[in-house]
């Protein structure tokens, strides 16, 4: 076994083994490739994979949350191995290769993901459960109807936004989202890095709503392919509990199924009630739990 800093011609080999662990996530090739080129800018971020017999077996990246307020904080996301090679060491060889990377940063808190089964593994290496996160899925052929809009509402895809008005949205809309850092703290060369230049950002079908000439809620679609992510459903807290984050959500899904969308999945933390409630009606069912685990680093 070796664990090695991924290359972006891992990107093929890195996609396949997420889509045999994490079927429900959404990330191409080309953004995956993407990713391990030009890394996010501000965030230390690098990752790794452990490769037996010549063939990418496990994964994880690590990176300095650069959008929280909270300072020196961590991450340590998507830590999987191939089912077929586990309880070998290679997991907790990845994850020793992420600490590692992250001490000299000066990181005091790490959070990281888990599925239910994985916690025991979690646990053993110092991480403590959080917050439980509920993954979702939609046939988009069951996708509702659109409702019409009220006067003075108009949706907008977002390809015809100024960057700066959206960042701006996003940032006063999104900051309250419930988890173990708050997301209070999106940088404008962040925000680019992750949702407008993002390969797989459609800004097409993402849909942002105005109402009366003011920018107060949107929808993101990832995509790859013929599945998408929602990246983020939010409603500045002003214009919240009108259905403009519905009505958002369910645009962008229209617009995603016109453009050859088939299955849309989203992520939820447990304790966000509206949104949950706005899936639920949507018609997305569970597909999957993950926990988010923090560990103090010294
Ligand atoms: C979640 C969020 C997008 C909702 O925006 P909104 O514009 O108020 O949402 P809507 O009005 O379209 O729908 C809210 C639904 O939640 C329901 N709801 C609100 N509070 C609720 C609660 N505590 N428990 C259960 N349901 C609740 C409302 O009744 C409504 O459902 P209905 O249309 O069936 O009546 C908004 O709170 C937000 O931007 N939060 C921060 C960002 C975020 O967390 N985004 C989601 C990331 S996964």
């Amino acid at each position: 076994m070796l664990i090695r800093a991924a290359h972006p011609d891992d990107a093929p080999a890195v996609v396949a083994l997420r889509a045999l662990v994490y079927p429900y996530l959404v990330r191409g090739v080309e953004s995956t490739r993407q990713m391990i080129t030009e890394p996010p800018p501000g965030e230390e971020w690098t990752a790794f994979v452990a490769e037996v017999d010549g063939r990418v077996a496990g994964w994880v990246s690590a990176y300095r949350n650069g959008g929280t307020s909270e300072a020196d904080f961590g991450e340590v996301s998507l830590l999987h191995v191939h089912p077929e090679q586990r309880g070998r060491g290679v997991g907790g060889a990845l994850l020793a290769e992420a600490l590692g990377h992250l001490r000299p940063l000066g990181i005091r808190r790490v959070r990281t993901g888990a599925l239910t089964d994985s916690l025991p593994f979690a646990r053993r290496h110092g991480f403590t459960p959080s917050r439980e996160l509920r993954y979702s899925a939609l046939d988009l052929r069951a996708t509702p109807p659109l409702p019409d809009t009220r006067d003075g509402v108009r949706l907008l895809p977002l390809a015809g936004l100024d960057p700066r008005r959206m960042h701006a949205v996003h940032v006063a809309a999104a900051a309250d989202e419930p988890g173990d850092a708050p997301a209070d703290a999106i940088g404008y060369a962040s925000w680019r890095y992750e949702v407008w230049d993002n390969l797989g950002l459609d800004r097409e079908a993402s849909t942002a709503v105005e109402v009366d000439g003011e920018l107060v809620a949107f929808s993101l679609v990832k995509r790859d392919g013929d599945r998408m992510w929602s990246d983020m459903t939010a409603t500045v807290p002003a214009y919240r509990g009108r259905r403009l984050a519905r009505l958002a959500k369910l645009a962008a899904l229209h617009h995603a199924r016109a453009r050859g969308v088939t299955v849309a999945y989203t992520s939820n933390d447990e304790s966000n009630a509206p949104m949950l409630a706005i899936n639920e009606r949507l018609g997305y069912r569970p597909v999957a739990a993950q926990w988010s685990c923090l560990a103090e680093l010294n």
